[in-house]
C-alpha cells in the first residue's frame, strides 16, 4: 500500500503525506547535483569536442539549461546513462532565433548571462513569475562594467534581459553578496575578456565553477575569498561524473533525524566543503550521522552517509556558515522544530530572493501546523521541541518549500497536504517516491 496520494487538477498536484508509524529505513541514491549539472552542460558546450555527463540531474532547472544551449546551436543528446554534449569551442555559439526561456532557474539565467556577455550577437533571456521577481542587477551591473550592453526592466535589474556582448574588458569585482551565481557569471564573461578577471566576495560561495573549469583544462586561481581567470583560454571536452546533490540529501537527512525509528543510508552524496554546512549543523545538534567511504568523483569529494533518529538540541546558524547551507534552510527550519531549545538563524537575508521569499514562506507554513517560529529581518527563530498537527500547506511553487513541508507530514499527528507539490520536479523529481520507499509502514 502506498501512502503518497496524488490529486491532479490542471497539472497542479496536491500531495498528502500521512504520519510515519514505524520509521524510515533503507538506502537511497540521491539525484545528481543541480549546480554541477548546470555547469557541466554550459562548460561542455564551450569546450572543443564531445563531452559525456554521467549522473546528470534531469530536473526541470537543468533541462532549461539544455533547452537554452540547444537554441544557441549546441547539440545535446540524452543517451541511456549519460548526456552527450557536442561542444563547439569558445566562439561556436549561434544567435538564438527566439527568447531563451530559463523557466524557474536562477542558475541558468545568471550563468548564461555571463556566457552571452562574451557573444557578439543579440539574445533575450526570460523566465517564469518567480524569475521575474528575482534580482538580476547583481550580474548585470558587473557585466556592464565589462562592456556588455544589457537592457531589462528597471535598468536591467529584472527580466526580460536583452544582452548584446562582444569585446569585453577584464575587471576586479568586489561583490557585495556571497553568490556563486554572480561569481560564476563574471568568471565566464572573463573567459571572453582581455586580461585577468577577478571576483572577491564577502564570504566564500560554492566553488564548483572553479573546480570544473580546471577539469575542462582552464587555469583558474582561487583562494579563500577570490577567484580569477585569464581570458582566451580554450576548454577541452571531458567525461564528467556528477555527485548526488547534498541540497537534496538534506531533506532525507532531516527526515531520518526527526522520524523515530529511522535508519537511512544515502549513497554518493557530494561533500564539497563549500556545501557541507548541513553536516555541521546536524552534528552540532547531536544527530546520529556517520560518514563513510569518502572518495573523489572527478574534482568533487563524495561520501555515503547514514542517519539515525536521535534526540536533538538547538544551535545558532550565522556568518560564514550561511552560504554553505543557504538552500538547506527550509529543511533545517523543520529540523529545528524537533530540537530542544531555541535555534537562531541569522545573516540569511539572501533567503528573501530565492525561488520564494523563504523567510516568509517557511515561517507562514510552519506556523499553520503549530510550530513556534518567528521571522526576523535576516532569518528566523525557532523554538522546539514542538508537536506539529496536520493541515494543508502551500509550496508557493518553490521546490524546497514543497519538500520541507512534506517532512512535516512525516512527524505531524495528522496528514499534511502540500498544494502545488509538482514544484519539487525542479531539483528532486523522485522525492515522494523515495520517501514512500523508505517507509516501513508502506
Ligand atoms: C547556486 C548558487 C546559490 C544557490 C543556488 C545554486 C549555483 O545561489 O542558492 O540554488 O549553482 O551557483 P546564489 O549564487 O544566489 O547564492
Amino acid at each position: 500500500m502506498t501512502h503518497t496520494k496524488f490529486f491532479k487538477e490542471e497539472k497542479k498536484v496536491t500531495t498528502t503525506i500521512p504520519p510515519v508509524k514505524d520509521g524510515l529505513t533503507g538506502s537511497v541514491t540521491i539525484p545528481g547535483d543541480k549546480s554541477i549539472s548546470h555547469r557541466a552542460i554550459l562548460f561542455a558546450s564551450l569546450a572543443d569536442g564531445d563531452s559525456k555527463i554521467y549522473g546528470f540531474l534531469k530536473g526541470e532547472d537543468c533541462m532549461s539549461t539544455i533547452t537554452c544551449m540547444k537554441q544557441l546551436g549546441i547539440e545535446v543528446k540524452e543517451e541511456d546513462d549519460y548526456i552527450l554534449v557536442k561542444g563547439k569551442g569558445l566562439n561556436g555559439l549561434e544567435e538564438p532565433e527566439k527568447p531563451l526561456d530559463v523557466g524557474n532557474s536562477g542558475t541558468t539565467i545568471r550563468l548564461l548571462s555571463g556566457i552571452l556577455a562574451g557573444q557578439d550577437f543579440s539574445s533575450v533571456l526570460v523566465g517564469d513569475e518567480s524569475i521575474a521577481k528575482r534580482p538580476m542587477g547583481r550580474v548585470t551591473v558587473p557585466l556592464k562594467m565589462m562592456n556588455t550592453s544589457i537592457d531589462g526592466r528597471q535598468n536591467a535589474a529584472y527580466t526580460p534581459l536583452h544582452i548584446r556582448g562582444g569585446s569585453l574588458n577584464s575587471i576586479h569585482y568586489l561583490s557585495p553578496v556571497a553568490s556563486a551565481q554572480v561569481k560564476s557569471a563574471i568568471l565566464l564573461a572573463g573567459m571572453f575578456a582581455d586580461g585577468v578577471t577577478k571576483v572577491t566576495e564577502p564570504h566564500k560561495s560554492r566553488d564548483h565553477t572553479e573546480r570544473m573549469l580546471q577539469t575542462f583544462g582552464a587555469h583558474v586561481e582561487s583562494n579563500e575569498l577570490s577567484a580569477s581567470i585569464e581570458g582566451g583560454q580554450t576548454l577541452s571536452s571531458q567525461t564528467i561524473y556528477v555527485p548526488g546533490d547534498i541540497s537534496s540529501a538534506a531533506f532525507i537527512l532531516v527526515a531520518g533525524a526527526i522520524v523515530p525509528g529511522s535508519n537511512i543510508t544515502l549513497n554518493n552524496v557530494g561533500m564539497n566543503p563549500t556545501r557541507t554546512g548541513i553536516i555541521d549543523v546536524l552534528q552540532t545538534m547531536g544527530a546520529d550521522l556517520t560518514i563513510e567511504n569518502e572518495r573523489h568523483l572527478g574534482s568533487e569529494p563524495v561520501a555515503d552517509l547514514t542517519i539515525r533518529y536521535s534526540t536533538l538540541s538547538s544551535c545558532t546558524i550565522d556568518g560564514d556558515l550561511i552560504p554553505r547551507l543557504i538552500d538547506e534552510i527550509p529543511a533545517i527550519a523543520v529540523l529545528a522544530t524537533q530540537a530542544n531549545g531555541t535555534t537562531i538563524i541569522k545573516d540569511a537575508q539572501e533567503l528573501k530572493v530565492k525561488e520564494s521569499n523563504r523567510i516568509d514562506t517557511v515561517v507562514s507554513q510552519l506556523k499553520k501546523i503549530g510550530a513556534a517560529v518567528e521571522p526576523t529581518e535576516d532569518g528566523m527563530i525557532i523554538t522546539g521541541k514542538t508537536p506539529l498537527h496536520g493541515g494543508t500547506l502551500q509550496s508557493f511553487h518553490d521546490h524546497r518549500i514543497g519538500m520541507a513541508m512534506a517532512l512535516c507530514g512525516l512527524i505531524a499527528s495528522e496528514p499534511v497536504s502540500i498544494k502545488d507539490s509538482e514544484a519539487i520536479s525542479v531539483s528532486y523529481p523522485d522525492f515522494f517516491e523515495q520517501l514512500t520507499y523508505l517507509r516501513a509502514d508502506n
